[in-house]
């Protein structure tokens, strides 16, 4: 069987646009940086390489901007690597960004048909897992109201419910769990028990040690775009703290 998911020297350019100088101290600025003013390269990752099995639950973690959304936007294909290669098999479900993949004047309702058309789930079977959504969501009231009046939680809730019932082979999840409420946060762990009881593929960015190790046997470390380790929870962990002591 091929890797669910294979990074293979991945690198990842971002180009950051800055506002012309405005002033003469900016202009030395601006020299000193070796800008041009308005355009700055930037690695957001680089010559990453690792690969994951169909069934593996993996985290991701490090510091701030080291790279990990980047990483998961690469897998879902939301952008293309600059260098390297992306290799995914099967379908990918993301909750990656609160709204990214909803459409904000659009109900409740409306983006799960929307979100299942892009899966290719016919709209008579979503007929069909609506309920299912819905009640997992805990949106019964709101389901027909613009999702761009919905708070984070509820944005994240139906993003999840979502998530879950489209049919993914590869689950990803960028911190969003934390938005949740305990209770909420509870059912989506036990949903992602779920999953990897039948055999998904999970990546799981989070802050949350201590969850990373009670969910994931094995988690990758970014730091600054680099691959700094990549193994068995328990040690990576160590390795971080080590790393954010620093
Ligand atoms: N669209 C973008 N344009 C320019 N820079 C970006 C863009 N997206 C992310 N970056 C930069 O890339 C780095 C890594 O970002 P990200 O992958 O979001 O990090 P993390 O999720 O680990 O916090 C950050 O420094 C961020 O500012
Ligand atoms: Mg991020």
């Amino acid at each position: 069987m091929p890797p669910a998911i294979r990074f293979d020297g991945v690198a990842k350019r971002y180009i950051i646009h800055h506002q012309r100088p405005r002033s003469f101290q900016e202009a030395l600025v601006n020299m000193v940086h070796r800008r041009n003013g308005d355009r700055e390269v930037f690695w957001a990752l680089h010559d990453v390489s690792f690969s994951i099995e169909p069934g593996e639950t993996v985290g991701i973690i490090g510091p701030n901007g080291s790279g990990k959304s980047t990483a998961l936007k690469l897998i879902s294909r939301i952008i293309e690597p600059t260098s390297g290669s992306v290799a995914v098999a099967g379908r990918v479900a993301a909750l990656i960004e609160l709204g990214a993949g909803f459409h904000p004047d659009l109900t409740g309702r409306e983006n799960i048909y929307l979100l299942g058309s892009i899966m290719g789930i016919s709209g008579r079977e979503m007929d069909r897992r609506l309920s299912a959504i819905v009640e997992f969501a805990e949106l019964e009231r709101f389901i027909d109201t613009a999702v761009k009046h919905y708070s984070s939680g509820m944005y994240m809730r139906l993003g999840f419910s979502t998530a879950i019932h489209v049919d993914a082979d590869v689950f990803l999840i960028d911190e969003l769990l934390a938005v949740g409420d305990e209770h909420f946060q509870r059912k989506c762990l036990e949903a992602i028990q779920g999953f990897q009881q039948q055999g998904m593929t999970v990546v799981l960015v989070t802050h949350d040690l201590p969850l990373a190790g009670k969910f994931c046997p094995r988690t990758i470390l970014l730091q600054q775009g680099h691959l700094l380790a990549d193994g068995p929870t328990a040690g990576v962990l160590q390795q971080y703290l080590e790393v954010a002591a620093h």
